[in-house]
């Protein structure tokens, strides 16, 4: 849908390059019409073209912004790499990356009843994924010192869910990609975060029975206000971590700084004279 009234805008945005996985449906899609607005040229990558190719024309109607389709499975290496570098040869080198493509398990069961394949599947849609895009757009980042990352998240990397253990398995490693990536990336102007979307109207919660008759949906808007913060460089402080669409206040996060390990994984000690604490 588009934004109201949204034409390619001209803020600090403007003429930057993002490439958003996933972006054929659901918070992707979102991501790809808000940066688009804000004057982005927009790449769009997913496994279903057709879909993918309505998606971004869509948007490139909406806005009037360049955007791209680059269909690609986010798990096969030569497909990513390609996809990469069909980008940079059509839009130009990429400013922001947006890891959102991804998996959930596809029955809620304890895992020793899971499918193997699928449950590896979604590990590695989530995992391998934003591994293989990391590994394919941050050495450019790198050598023009400039760039953000953002792996979109989930209140499931951070609490065991036992109907979706392959999924929560997958945002805990994501998490822990962003803080690599951030720690490696320190000194540098490039950066990497973890946001997570809150609850949002999407054909993934649509097929998740533990949504059934949910309605207190976290609105879309959250998120992008979360994303567009971040590309615009204003949340630099909180690289490294994890920010909550729908939870966290932007005009509050913006004058945070966190430090420590707020808002990273960390092992709870079982009391003050805990010998790993
Ligand atoms: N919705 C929520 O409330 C919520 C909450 C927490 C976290 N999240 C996270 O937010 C992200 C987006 O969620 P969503 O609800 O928008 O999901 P969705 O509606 O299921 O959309 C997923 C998107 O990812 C693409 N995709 C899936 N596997 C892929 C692969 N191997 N390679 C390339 N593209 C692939 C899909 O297109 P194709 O199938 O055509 O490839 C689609 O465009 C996910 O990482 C999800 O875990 C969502």
């Amino acid at each position: 849908m588009a934004e109201e009234g949204a034409r390619a805008g001209t803020g600090s945005l403007s003429g930057q390059v993002a490439l958003v996985t996933g972006a054929s449906t659901g918070i992707g899609r979102h991501l790809v019409e808000a940066l688009a607005a804000r004057g982005m040229a927009v790449a769009g990558l997913a496994r279903g073209e057709e879909r993918l190719r309505t998606a971004m024309d869509e948007v490139a109607a909406a806005t009037g912004a360049r955007t791209l389709a680059v269909p690609a499975d986010v798990t096969v290496r030569g497909s990513v790499e390609a996809a990469v570098e069909g980008v940079v040869a059509e839009l130009g080198q990429i400013d922001l990356l947006i890891n959102n493509a991804g998996l959930i398990d596809a029955r809620e069961v304890p895992l020793w009843e899971a499918d193997p394949d699928q449950w590896w599947d979604v590990v590695s849609s989530h995992l391998r994924g934003g591994f293989l895009l990391s590994r394919a757009v941050i050495p450019w980042m790198v050598l023009r010192n400039r760039g953000r990352v953002v792996n979109i998240a989930s209140g499931s990397g951070v609490r065991a869910r036992p109907e979706y253990s392959a999924y929560s398995v997958a945002k805990t490693g994501l998490m822990r990609m962003t803080e690599a990536l951030a720690t490696a990336l320190e000194g540098s102007e490039v950066r990497a975060f973890d946001v997570s979307p809150g609850v949002v109207d999407t054909p993934m919660t649509r097929s998740m029975a533990m949504w059934e008759g949910f309605e207190d949906w976290t609105p879309p808007e959250r998120v992008v206000e979360l994303v567009v913060a971040i590309a615009e460089g204003e949340l630099d402080a909180w690289s490294g971590r994890f920010l909550r669409a729908g939870a966290d206040d932007l005009e509050a996060v913006r004058g945070i700084v966190p430090g420590d390990s707020a808002r990273q994984l960390r092992l709870r000690p079982y009391g003050d004279d805990d010998p790993v604490a």
